[in-house]
């Protein structure tokens, strides 16, 4: 790199998201960071809490989004504004809509089809910038991961199986965009066969034994737009995913989510008491069989869903000041170069493990857990 170092905004630098995200930026240190958030305490403990480096020192200030004016001011002094505040359903393009207009690139850990169709019209008014946009757990790397795999495979790939999720805590706002995610991203139940969706709903399977998963869990096939995207990709005509969840008080709140708005704070709570003297873990598991009737599974594990949003929303950051992105707008898990991608993913802290293995998940997932 040479020039001084791109200076990158993080929106909701000290959420759970955010505080992954700076803590991966600042340890490649190839980025001039500038942290903001509402509160000045947790900015300041966040900036305390990062190992010197030889870069410039991330700077902290106070920032509401709701503040247009200041949104804006703040978006004019970056090259690049990555938004990890939340709830996304909240959000929506307020970050993306000031970031655009004052000339900065755009990245967000989130972004569902609302956000997708509402950054198509921002962007096609900002020529010659550029925003991506899902770069987190799900969607992101559920997009990436099987296009990493097939990119390994001698045949075409035909069929896809996954399965993402594990015991993990959730915070109050990801859990509240978690409980709208059916509204603008997906189906639950649905899967593809020979190309189109399923007629009959699959149903959730509770204390299923899954691979490489250490213990039962709750799997929900899902269907996800940027599914059915990555499989029209690359040729996939059957596809299954599920959404995976360990541990008997989220399983509970899943099936019988309480009324009105506490709804997301039971899941909190729900997923604070699983995860209550527990190790939580994050598992990706991709099977892709090939035409020629080969099965290859990709497994990535990690401690939570925030560090692995922040981890790939830092390397979505990376790929766009490394100049591999075209102008324009992205999903980075179908848009970011697989292999670059990766090679960073498994340099960061929030990835214990990533591997690839010849055979069905089911075969190869029951020998290889402790290996990861
Ligand atoms: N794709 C995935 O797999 C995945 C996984 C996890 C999370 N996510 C998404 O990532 C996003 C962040 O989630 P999180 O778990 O990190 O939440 P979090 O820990 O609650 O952090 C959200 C941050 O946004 C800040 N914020 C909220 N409103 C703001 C405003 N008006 N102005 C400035 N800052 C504001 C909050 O500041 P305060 O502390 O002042 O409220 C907080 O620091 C959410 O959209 C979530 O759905 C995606």
């Amino acid at each position: 790199m040479t020039g001084p170092a791109p200076v990158v905004g993080i929106v909701g630098a000290a959420g759970a998201v955010g505080a992954a995200a700076v803590a991966e930026l600042h340890r490649r240190g190839r980025h001039a960071l500038r942290l903001a958030g509402r509160r000045r305490a947790p900015l300041d403990a966040l900036c305390h809490g990062l190992t010197a480096t030889d870069g410039s020192p991330p700077t902290a200030e106070v920032l509401d989004i709701a503040d247009t004016d200041a949104l804006h001011r703040y978006c004019a002094g970056c090259d690049v504004v990555l938004n990890c505040a939340g709830p996304a359903y909240l959000v929506e393009d307020r970050v993306a809509r000031a970031a655009l207009a004052a000339g900065a690139d755009y990245v967000d850990a989130a972004g569902d089809d609302v956000l997708w169709e509402q950054a198509r019209a921002l962007s096609a008014r900002a020529p010659g910038r550029t925003a991506v946009i899902s770069a987190g757990m799900m969607p992101g790397l559920s997009a990436l991961l099987p296009r990493y795999l097939a990119a390994t495979l001698p045949d075409p790939p035909r069929a896809l199986l996954g399965y993402l999720g594990g015991r993990d805590r959730f915070t109050a706002t990801a859990a509240a965009d978690y409980l709208r995610v059916g509204e603008g991203f997906g189906q639950a139940g649905a899967a593809l066969t020979g190309g189109v969706r399923a007629r009959h709903p699959l149903p959730t399977r509770t204390d299923a034994e899954l691979p490489f998963f250490p213990e039962p869990a709750t799997a929900v096939p899902y269907l996800s737009t940027e599914l059915e995207r990555v499989a029209r990709a690359l040729g996939v005509t059957d596809a299954t995913w599920h959404s995976v969840f360990a541990g008997p008080h989220v399983a509970q709140v899943l099936r019988q989510p309480p009324a009105g708005g506490n709804a997301p704070e039971a899941l909190r709570r729900a997923a604070e008491l699983d995860a209550f003297g527990r190790a939580t873990y994050q598992l990706i598991v991709v099977e892709l069989t090939t035409v020629a009737g080969a099965a290859h599974t990709l497994v990535l594990r990690g401690d939570s869903a925030s560090s692995l949003t922040g981890a790939f929303a830092a390397v979505a950051v990376a790929a766009l000041t490394e100049g591999t992105l075209a102008a324009g707008l992205h999903h980075a898990g179908e848009a970011l170069d697989p292999q670059l991608a990766v090679d960073l993913l498994a340099d960061s802290a929030a990835v214990s493990g990533l591997t690839v293995f010849d055979g069905e998940a089911a075969h190869a997932g029951g020998h290889v857990e402790e290996a990861l």
